[in-house]
């Protein structure tokens, strides 16, 4: 089993990786570009211990593993039998990382990408073992998020898939193998429909935005976090969705462009709570207050979930 990773890139999502990994036993040496992203991840990794202990995630019997944060590739990547490629969501970056990576490690080194929905196969194009390059992509936050996708390209070895799979298994987290290489993979293509139809009843003033999240929190989420859709159209009957669909899917949303609104948002600088202001405005309080009460609810939710609570 693998022991030790290789976690390149400690954005949004790597601290959350590596605090969960090492909860999970595995030696972690972890890599940046930048000093900045090193210091905030550093100061992350406690905050995401605390909340996997509310999760009670304990570490094997053999004991957690550790995190080390390092200042060059080639001393990241050194001893890793898995090295997780988490880099931004630009198939450049990716590919020079790659391309970075290659000599310095063997041909039976797994290397996982993040990526959120770039197709593995085109990123197989730029590394020499194409086999070992495997989609693993991990839901946000990802600390406490457990679900991950295990997506293989045309030319990934089902062996890679399987020993990823069984390693998300193997520390208690829920690997799903997405069985076709299809762009977004399958959380963020059911999460953009959502999404597009979201901003187009929004854009054509059929509800205020608040009023959507309402809708969506507590008529769908909420229900869909313990009935999935397929058990759902089974709760609902067939017959009714049969009926609904048969008028309802030609009036929904097909665009196939990015929502004006958010064109026109993205062009004045308005990115949501990293810019202060989005689809809502808010202050650095509102902010701390919101990150500290969604991590809450979310670890709260998961225990009733997991029937912990
Ligand atoms: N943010 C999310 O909600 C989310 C969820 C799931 C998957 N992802 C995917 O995870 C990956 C990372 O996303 P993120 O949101 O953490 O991005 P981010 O932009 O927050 O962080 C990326 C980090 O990579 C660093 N970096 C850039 N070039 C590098 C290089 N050559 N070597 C080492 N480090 C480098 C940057 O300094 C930055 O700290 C992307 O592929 C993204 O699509 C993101």
């Amino acid at each position: 089993m693998i022991k030790r990773a290789a976690l390149i890139g400690l954005g949004t999502m790597g601290p959350g990786i590596a605090a969960r990994l090492s909860r999970g036993g595995l030696d972690v040496a972890a890599y940046d570009v930048s000093d900045v992203a090193v210091e905030r991840a550093s100061g992350m990794l406690d905050i995401a211990g605390a909340i996997l202990d509310r999760l009670d995630i304990k570490a094997p019997a053999s004991g957690a593993g550790t995190v080390r944060f390092v200042r060059t590739l080639a001393e990241t990547v050194d001893g890793a039998e898995l090295v997780i490629e988490n880099v931004p969501e630009n198939i450049d970056i990716k590919a020079e990382t790659y391309r970075a990576i290659d000599p310095l490690i063997g041909s039976s080194v797994i290397v996982a990408s993040d990526t959120s929905g770039i197709p593995i196969t085109k990123l197989q194009a730029h590394i020499s073992h194409p086999e070992r390059l495997v989609g693993m992509h991990w839901s946000n936050p990802p600390h406490i998020i457990p679900m991950i996708e295990v997506i293989g390209g045309e030319k990934t070895a089902p062996e890679t898939v399987a020993t990823i799979r069984d390693l998300i298994r193997s520390i208690g987290l829920l690997p799903v193998v997405v069985k076709k290489d299809v762009p977004g993979f399958v959380e963020n293509r059911v999460l953009y429909a959502l999404l597009r139809e979201a901003l187009d009843l929004v854009e054509r003033g059929v509800i205020e935005p608040e009023d959507l999240d309402t809708c969506v929190s507590w008529g769908i989420g909420y229900k869909v976090a313990v009935i999935g859709p397929m058990a759902l159209l089974d709760m609902a009957g067939l017959d009714i969705y049969k009926s609904v669909s048969s008028f309802l899917n030609a009036d929904l949303s097909n665009r196939d462009d990015v929502a004006p609104m958010v064109l026109e948002k993205t062009g004045l600088s308005k990115f949501g709570i990293k810019s202060g202001e989005g689809m809502f405005s808010y202050t650095p309080e509102q902010i701390k207050a919101l990150q500290g009460e969604r991590a809450r609810k979310l670890v709260a939710v998961r225990r009733i979930l997991e029937g912990q609570e």
